[in-house]
Parts: C-alpha cells; structure tokens; sequence
C-alpha cells in the first residue's frame, strides 16, 4: 500500500476548513488530497492538527508524586496535544548536560506522546552543549514553587540575549520583577496576588521587551502586563486557562486550587487577556500543567503554587468559540499553528512533510470538565463543571494514541526531537 494510514473528513487547512483526505507514511503527512480510496472517514467530523503545549512541568525525576512522564503525557494526549515542552524545575534542577541525560532517560520510557525538555540556568551557568539538545531555555526572573531565580541586571540580561541570538532554541522568561514580589504569608486569592502584583509583571514585560531582542515571555496574567506588550517587536507571548477562565473570586471548592504565580487577578485582567489573545498582542496559550497534590493543597497558605491543565487547555478554549469568546480560526491558530511554529515547527499543519500528529474533534460535543474524568497524577482541577470540547481520536506521527476517548498508545512510543 502507498500509505500506511489514511485518513478523511473535514481538514482545517489554510485557515479553511476542507474535505479532502491525508495519506501517511513513516509518520509524515505524505499527502493531501480531495479523496484516497479506503481512508478511514470521519465524515463531518473536524480533522485539526494535534496541538504542541510549549509550557508544563511533569514533575520527572524528583517529584513523581505528583506526576511523572507517563501521566503527564497521557493528560497530555487525552487534551490533544502530541507533543509537550517540559520544564526544568524537576529534582535536579535540569542546567547541565548531565541533567538533561538523566530526564531524557526516565522520559523515552514512559512518554505517550512527543516533547522536548528545557534547559534553565543556576547561578548564571548557561550550559551550552545542554542547550544545543533542548527546544528553549527557561529564566525564571523571580522566585517561584521550585524554580531557580536568576538576578540578571540589564547587562546580563543582554549579554545572555546576544549569546541567544546565535542559537535557533527559543529564550522564555517568567517575566515578574523579584523586586516587587513579596515572599510573605498569603491567606487567600486577594492577599496572594498581593504578594505579587501586576506592576511586577508590567516591570519585567516592560524590561525584556525594551532589550528589542528574540524572546518568548511565559504566562502573561494582567491588564498591565498586555499593555506592557504592546510595544513587543517580534517577541512572543503566551497565556494559560487559569488566567483565562480564573480570577481571585473565582467560586470554587478549595481556593488553594486556583493558586498560581504569576496569580490569578480581577475580571478586568482577564477580559483584557481574552482581547489581547484575540487581538494578537498574546499570540498562544499554554497550559503552564503544574500539577501538585491533593493533600498539599489543603491549606491555602502552605500550598504550593501551581494548576495543572495540560488536558484542559484546547478543550476549554475550543468550547469558547460556542459562547462567542473566540473565533474558531484564532482558537486554532493560537492552540496549534503559533506554538508550532515558534517551538516545534515539524508540527502544528496539515501539510505534506509534517508530522503526522493529527485530532479529531466534534464541536458539537461539548462536556462538563470533571477531576475524575481526567488522567494526571493531581486527581483535581479549579475547572472542574467547566464546558471543554475533547478530542474523540489523537495520533501522533501516525499512530493512534486516543481511540473513541480510550487509550491505545504505548509507553514509550514519545520521542525527542530535539535530543
Ligand atoms: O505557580 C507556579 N507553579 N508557577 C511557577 O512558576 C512554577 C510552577 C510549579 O512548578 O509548580
Ligand atoms: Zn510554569
């Protein structure tokens, strides 16, 4: 057969959606056609491609408890995502060569689906040949659950960013300014993002895009920090679903559950969020998956920050479009085609030469998000009753991983692009 696989039903190809059919071989998209005899027909059904998640932390090596690459990229799959971007705020602290050796070797055996894994820096060390195998290196600019802060002043920040600019892996900044955060005790939403408060993010925004350098800024979550992006030229920026479908009088069971950093805001942040993700100023959500335990999240103030969402993230959104939130073609291309594109462009098209990392969703098939319905580690989620359009099937370079919503992939079958 001149295909191993082919598939056909409504494709999203060129911003339009299309009948026509795929023809796949070695896990590529080898062809794209009006028809091909004996393709699996999903009929009316929407064929997307699958969607790249540049931003989550699985918790592997050092903090399987909470999750580990095999349940994380398992939530992943059922989210229609084929390929993560894991970050390095795991046990060790991934800045060395010899860092990314050890993950790399507990990920290629458990990973369902495709990823690549940041490099971060520790005391200002930027180990070079890690990060030739890596997607994107990860400054955190403040102190955050886990991660290691780099004061870097103007000098340093250029100085690192000129040394950037000769390697194609993408510079992602945690962009709050350490100055201006506060490590104090929070009792609640409001008092936390107290401690951490949008004018350190407008700061860091304001800073990172004044250097006029390649860059990619994590998690955006204020009304500040979107005006801060309107001077970007050619930087990047992404948002999560917390600070989409979150604020800090958000309703839910247990607050500590919507404790972030950067911190869920007011209903004003996150309208002006939804307009900058609409109007470009924000070019891609992320899922920031941050998964962490029940029992640590007891108590709001010794919990650590972090949501987990890496399955949530393109349901939720694409549930959106129905209620006027988003226009379909700007759901795609922020859940799929811009993510792609900066981080992993092998992905993210229906194209002949790409990945053949494919989903198939029915937008008239929209549920209620339930914690036990999902498939990480954390076993609870602030989205929980929240409408999500799932993915019914999802391969990845040409096998089936999600079949009529029940797993068929295999452990192990994840790849490193990039290692
Ligand atoms: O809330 C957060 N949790 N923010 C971060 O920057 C890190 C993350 C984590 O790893 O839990
Ligand atoms: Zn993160």
């Amino acid at each position: 057969m001149e295909y191993d696989l082919a598939l056909s039903g409504r494709l999203y190809i060129g911003g339009e959606l299309v009948d026509g059919a795929i023809g796949i071989k070695d896990g590529k998209i080898v062809a794209v056609k009006k028809q091909i005899p004996g393709a699996l027909d999903y009929g009316s059904k929407i064929i997307l491609p699958a969607r790249t998640d540049p931003h989550v932390h699985l918790r592997d090596p050092g903090f399987t408890q909470k999750e580990d690459f095999f349940t994380g990229t398992l939530s992943a799959a059922f989210g229609g995502v084929s390929c993560v971007l894991d970050m390095p705020n795991t046990d060790p602290f991934v800045y060395r060569y010899s860092h990314l050796e050890e993950k790399e070797h507990v990920a290629s055996r458990k990973a369902v689906v495709d990823y690549g894994l940041y490099v971060g820096m520790s005391n200002n060390v930027l180990d070079e040949k890690a990060l030739k195998r890596a997607p994107a290196l990860k400054i955190f600019m403040a102190p955050t659950t886990g991660g290691v802060v780099n004061e870097l002043d103007d000098v340093a920040l250029n100085y690192l960013l000129n040394i950037m600019a000769d390697y194609p892996q993408v510079t992602v900044f945690h962009a709050e300014d350490s100055r201006m955060v506060k490590e104090g005790p929070a009792g609640d939403l409001k008092e936390h993002m107290r401690n951490r408060p949008s004018e350190a993010e407008e700061k860091a925004v304001e800073r990172l895009i004044w250097t006029g350098k390649d860059l990619h800024i994590a998690h955006i979550t204020s009304e500040a920090g979107v005006e801060a992006l309107k001077k970007k030229s050619g930087q990047t920026a992404e948002v999560t679903p917390s600070h989409l479908f979150l604020t800090m009088d958000s309703d839910l069971e247990n607050l500590a559950y919507a404790k972030v950093n950067p911190p869920v805001r007011t209903k004003r942040d996150r309208d002006a969020l939804w307009g900058a993700l609409r109007d470009g100023r924000i070019d891609m959500v992320s899922s920031d998956h941050a998964p962490h335990t029940i029992a640590e999240k007891e108590e709001f103030e010794t919990s650590p920050s972090g949501i987990p969402g890496v399955e949530t993230a393109l349901p939720l959104i694409l549930a959106s479009v129905k209620k006027g939130l988003i226009t379909f073609e700007r759901a795609v291309e922020v859940l799929i085609e811009a993510p792609a594109r900066r981080f992993c462009p092998q992905k993210g098209s229906i194209e002949e030469g790409k990945d053949a990392d494919l989903i198939v969703v029915d937008m008239k098939d929209i549920r209620e998000i339930r914690a036990d319905e999902l498939h990480s580690k954390a076993g609870w989620t602030p989205f929980e009753g929240m409408d999500a359009v799932f993915p019914q099937d999802v391969y990845v370079r040409g096998g089936i991983v999600i079949k009529n919503g029940n797993f068929e992939g295999e452990r192990g079958f994840g790849r490193n692009p990039w290692f």
